[in-house]
């Protein structure tokens, strides 16, 4: 059986779609109710759902043999996994955003608010730009407009929210998208379900 995380949301359906157009679907998974685990054993797949940003953990130590994590996770929280396929899904780019008149004293650290502190400080530190990292969970275009912070790290996928909210991209750090992952002992010793199921999807996509 190989046991994977899905991402639970938008993005955890369609990589499911891709899994099941690969021969591994589970139609249980299809039903609406609340349950976080579904298996097929004629198909020798269990998926279960779990929040978009612990999917690394779940792979990293093993809990689920596989799973389906976005660039930005992998970035951030830099799991010790194998990133083995793109899924050319999920894409959107990692940026900093603020007001479009943005003005900074350069003399001054520069405020960060973000999700994603590690991604903001490698980003900053390799223009050797001094910051103040703010680290917020949700709503993260609040923090320029309240003026808790001066610029923001965040997912920028249309654009939309950005807009709606007066602030604009100014710089990107990074394009972003969906990743599937292994663990790495799980790669050793179910070596070809991976490797199969790993050409399957890649033919779909
Ligand atoms: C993400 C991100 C932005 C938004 C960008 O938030 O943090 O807020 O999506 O999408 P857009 O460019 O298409 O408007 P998410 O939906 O993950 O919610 P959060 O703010 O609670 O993190």
């Amino acid at each position: 059986m190989i046991n994977v995380a899905l991402p639970k949301g938008r993005l955890g359906e369609k990589a499911y779609e891709v899994l099941a157009q690969a021969g591994y679907e589970c139609p249980a998974i299809l039903e609406k109710n609340r349950k976080l685990t579904f298996e097929n054993p004629a198909k020798g797949v269990r998926y279960f759902w779990v929040k978009p940003s612990d999917v690394s953990i779940y792979v990293e130590r093993g809990a689920a043999d596989v799973g389906i994590a976005g660039k930005d996770i992998l970035l951030e929280y830099q799991p010790d996994v194998y990133e083995l396929l793109d899924l050319k899904m999920g894409c959107c780019r990692m940026c900093v955003a603020g007001r479009e008149d943005l003005y900074v004293d350069p003399e001054k650290a520069l405020r960060v608010a973000t999700k994603f502190p590690h991604i903001a400080a490698k980003y900053y530190e390799s223009k050797s730009r001094e910051i103040d990292i703010i680290k917020l969970n949700g709503s993260i275009e609040l923090a320029p407009i309240l003026g808790l912070s001066d610029v923001i790290v965040d997912i920028v996928e249309t654009g939309k929210t950005l807009a709606e909210n007066h602030l604009a991209p100014l710089e990107t750090i990074v394009d972003i998208s969906a990743r599937f992952i292994s663990n790495k002992v799980s790669y050793k010793f179910k070596h070809r379900q991976i490797v199969e199921m790993c050409q399957a999807i890649e033919k779909n996509l």
